[in-house]
């Protein structure tokens, strides 16, 4: 299958591995998946654990990412950890405004917006992720909350930016529930981003920008979603802690 953008599998792997279980996830999948070269592919450690992986990929086929990043450069701001930091490993990728943090985080399109201008100062690619309720979807109000979310989230950043940004759809209630969006419905919401990126900067621009669905992927649900003509990849939680079933959604993906 030959799609128009490349493919990008991406694992977050949240709050999950330590760094010596991430070494055997991460060793796991440089075997499995060596020979993969039409899908970009992209693991998203914990931050402990950025170090070691780091070291287990050179050479190879997978690109690191991170889960958060501050939109400081740095300073007197405890706990948090800069663009800096992140490429000191090599971090290629940034997953920002996930549903977890927007929840538990409070975090707002504002502050992801300013994390991705931090992160193209550095040259990370974010992940910008966004994604409706099920009381929204329910309330019919989808396409209002994504779409201020995606004008949100990318508030300020320049053509050149938004080529090096990846967005995720992840429907919350979608996410660790086993619940999957069905192929209809992922691909609406898709179309629909990327009409909105289209209006934002142009139909040239929002054909070349990477949108990949999250929420319950797993092997058997990979395929019929990849093959989707707005969908650019996926970003998996739950199934991308193991060798096996990371492996098989990368490989039903081809
Ligand atoms: P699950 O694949 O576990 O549903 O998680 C999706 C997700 O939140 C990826 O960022």
């Amino acid at each position: 299958m030959q799609k128009e953008r490349k493919l990008l599998i991406a694992g977050n792997w949240k709050m999950n591995k330590t760094a010596a279980e991430a070494l055997d996830l991460v060793n796991g999948l440089r075997r499995e998946l060596a020979a993969v070269k039409e899908v970009d592919l992209v693991v998203c450690p914990p931050f402990t654990a950025l170090g070691h992986v780091s070291q287990a990929i050179l050479d190879s086929n997978l690109r690191l990412g991170a889960q958060n990043m501050s939109e400081h450069t740095g300073g007197a701001y405890t706990g948090e950890i800069s663009a800096a930091m992140l490429k000191e490993f090599s971090v290629r990728y940034v997953i920002l405004g996930h549903s977890e943090r927007r929840q538990y985080q409070k975090e707002s399109d504002l502050l992801v917006a300013n994390k991705a201008l931090t992160a193209h100062a550095a040259a990370i690619k974010p992940i910008v992720c966004v994604g409706e309720t099920l009381e929204q979807r329910e309330a019919g109000i989808t396409e209002k909350v994504v779409g201020d979310q995606v004008r949100g989230s990318l508030a300020g950043l320049s053509k050149d930016q938004i080529e090096e940004t990846v967005i995720a759809y992840e429907p919350v209630w979608a996410i660790g529930t086993g619940r999957t969006a069905t192929a209809e419905q992922a691909q609406e919401v898709h179309a629909f981003i990327r009409r909105i990126l289209a209006g934002l900067f142009d139909e040239a621009t929002a054909r070349r920008i990477r949108i990949q669905y999250g929420g319950s992927v797993k092997p058997s649900n990979a395929r019929e979603l990849m093959s989707l003509p707005d969908v650019d990849g996926a970003l998996v939680g739950g199934a991308s802690l193991e060798v096996r079933s990371f492996s098989d959604i990368v490989k039903n993906s081809i």
